[in-house]
């Protein structure tokens, strides 16, 4: 998704800008853009395409300056091209702008009868005619406020002027905004991320807030302009993350990473010499709560879904799970008693943060399990539970849903516990199996060759399904969508049960089909299930755990099995496959793995 940079200081800034928005290039875009002022001239090169292109057409402009802003560009209003590229520009100021502006039809004819020519089909070039038109009659300060207050919809804004050569402005509504602190210099930046090979020093915007940064301060404004003070945050050091070592994609290594994510996440929540599980300041009563809401997008979505069935099956909540999208827009019943939980690998996913705003509008009960502990929801939600995965950098999140799965699990485990729901032997069993958990996902991943030689098939298809009961039903559907967005074939999750109400139509001769049958409660169902596809020609690849008994069931195509567990813990050992599989179908096919077409990794807009 859109990134933003921007820094003042005493020297040139264009290669650290570039630098900047090389380290955004994770989130997903399709263009890439830098404004630097100098002696009071704008100077902007953009180009379709990645950064190294826009690297290149830097060599040939003269972009020198102390004070500039950069962007990379997800395409929302316009297709990707140089013209839609930002920034963008008049003859008095320059924009970038992550989000949407709702209104900007409106205020682009107003801008036209002005006699203001427009040259893209973004929605960003109203802010920067409006923003010129007040600046006729108003000082900068007075001029951004009074553009601000014209914009519908979300925004981060950093703008440079070419009379006021001492300053950026930074705005935030809807979309994240960071400022960092150096010496003699100060930055903006969409994320902390951006801004991390130049400082630790971070301070965050809150929504209808700006910033004027100049290269020695850095002052705040509320909506009204009240100078208002901030928190400066010292962020910790996790470089190493950022570095795809001896791996050819992030994705790779972060699905190797899985067994450490996994074991750092029991140390920070299992307290070994008790065997009990610490999550400490939980602000609520259990008594107090008697619903519990899980909300999330794409896989965090799915994280949720399994979690439902280990609260059901756990405690004695009622349990829904929604789509933010759907929630934030649905006539809600808000109940005191109902706890919303927030699942978010970034922390900054506009639908997701839309839905626990409307939730903290009702003064509902919010509790945010999210990776990047200082994004936007995490500072919004009333609890906190991290997932400790580090930063996940391949757009495909892979060990941030086993991360979310794990909080979730421990979280249900706990609440079980405080609910009298499980016996204290059972509890303590269950944690010592977590405690295990990291070896048998260890162990599943040594399956790779396995899995890289039925890859081919998969990358040959024309569209596959992927089945499964119970907790394997949103594994089923986590699997299909790391298939789809990798590989870009057209693959559905599917509750295996269900496919005898339709969607057996599909199912023609040699059709690959993926059926999670773990040997749980549902197994034998879902073998039935199975060999009905088996009949009408489908090629089965079962994915199942070891077991002493055989399977009972003629013409599968190839079985892989991944370790055994309490069935609490199958869904993380039947992911490892699904993952690998999307990977290495992608690899065959030659496509972007880290960064799939189309996609962001940051989705701050609806
Ligand atoms: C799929 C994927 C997306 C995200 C979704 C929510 O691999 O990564 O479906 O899960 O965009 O993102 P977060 O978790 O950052 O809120």
């Amino acid at each position: 998704m859109c990134g933003i940079v921007g820094i003042i200081g005493k020297k040139q800034v264009t290669s650290e800008i570039l630098n900047s928005l090389k380290k955004l290039e994770y989130r997903g875009y399709d263009s890439a853009g830098i404004a630097t002022l100098n002696n009071g001239e704008i100077n902007e090169v953009k180009c379709e395409g990645r950064v190294d292109v826009l690297e290149k057409n830097l060599l040939k402009l003269d972009t020198s300056g102390n004070i500039g802003i950069g962007h990379v560009r997800w395409a929302t209003h316009g297709a990707p091209s140089n013209v839609n590229a930002h920034p963008h520009s008049s003859n008095e100021v320059s924009v970038v702008h992550n989000g949407i502006i709702e209104n900007s039809t409106l205020l682009k004819k107003d801008l036209i009868k002005k006699g203001y020519n427009f040259k893209s089909q973004t929605d960003t070039e109203v802010i920067v005619y409006l923003v010129s038109e007040y600046l006729k009659k108003y000082k900068i300060k007075d001029a951004v406020m009074k553009m601000l207050s014209n914009l519908q919809g979300s925004y981060a804004l950093g703008m440079i002027f070419k009379d006021y050569p001492n300053l950026i402005i930074g705005a935030r509504r809807g979309s994240p905004l960071a400022v960092g602190y150096g010496p003699g210099e100060n930055y903006l930046g969409s994320d902390s991320y951006a801004l991390k090979s130049m400082t630790n020093k971070i301070s965050y915007l809150n929504d209808g807030e700006f910033c004027i940064l100049n290269n020695d301060q850095v002052e705040f404004f509320d909506e009204q302009g009240s100078k208002i003070n901030k928190k400066i945050l010292t962020l910790s050091s996790d470089e190493k993350n950022y570095d795809k070592g001896d791996y050819k994609h992030f994705m790779a290594k972060e699905i190797d990473e899985q067994p450490n994510v996994i074991n750092n996440c029991v140390n920070e929540y299992i307290d070994k010499i008790n065997n009990d599980i610490n999550i400490f300041n939980f602000p609520w009563n259990e008594k107090d709560i008697r619903n519990i809401t899980l909300i999330g997008c794409g896989t965090a979505y799915h994280s949720c879904l399994v979690a439902k069935y280990w609260l059901e099956e756990l405690t004695d909540f009622e349990i829904s799970v929604d789509i933010a999208s759907e929630f934030r827009y649905r006539k809600n019943k808000f109940k005191n008693e109902t706890l919303y939980i927030f699942l978010s690998q970034s922390g900054e996913t506009a639908d997701t943060f839309a839905a626990l705003d409307l939730c903290k509008k009702n003064n509902m009960k919010t509790c945010a399990i999210v990776n990047v502990i200082e994004s936007s929801i995490a500072r919004e939600a009333n609890f906190v539970l991290p997932t400790h995965c580090g930063p996940e950098i391949g757009v495909a999140s892979t060990k941030a849903f086993l991360g979310q799965m794990l909080v979730l699990y421990i979280l249900t485990l706990k609440l079980s516990f405080l609910t009298k729901n499980i016996e204290q032997k059972l509890y303590k069993e269950k944690i010592k199996d977590l405690k295990n958990l990291h070896n048998k996902v260890k162990n599943t991943l040594l399956l790779e060759n396995k899995i890289n030689s039925v890859a081919n098939v998969f990358s040959d298809a024309k569209g596959c399904m992927f089945l499964g009961r119970g907790t394997s039903f949103p594994i089923a559907l986590e699997g299909a969508l790391k298939l789809k967005e990798l590989s870009y074939i057209h693959a559905e999750g599917y509750p295996a049960g269900e496919m005898k109400h339709g969607p057996l139509a599909l199912i023609e001769d040699g059709m690959p089909v993926i059926v999670l049958a773990p040997r749980d409660n549902y197994y034998k169902k879902t073998i039935s299930n199975m060999q009905e596809v088996i009949a009408r020609g489908a090629k089965v690849l079962l994915i199942t755990n070891k077991s002493e008994d055989d399977v009972f069931s003629e013409n599968i195509w190839e079985t892989i099995e991944v370790e055994t567990a309490n069935n609490d813990l199958l869904p993380f050992l039947l992911t490892i496959p699904l993952q690998k599989l999307a990977y290495f179908s992608a690899l065959k096919k030659g496509y972007d793995i880290d960064k799939p077409r189309n996609l962001a990794k940051s989705v701050t807009v609806e």
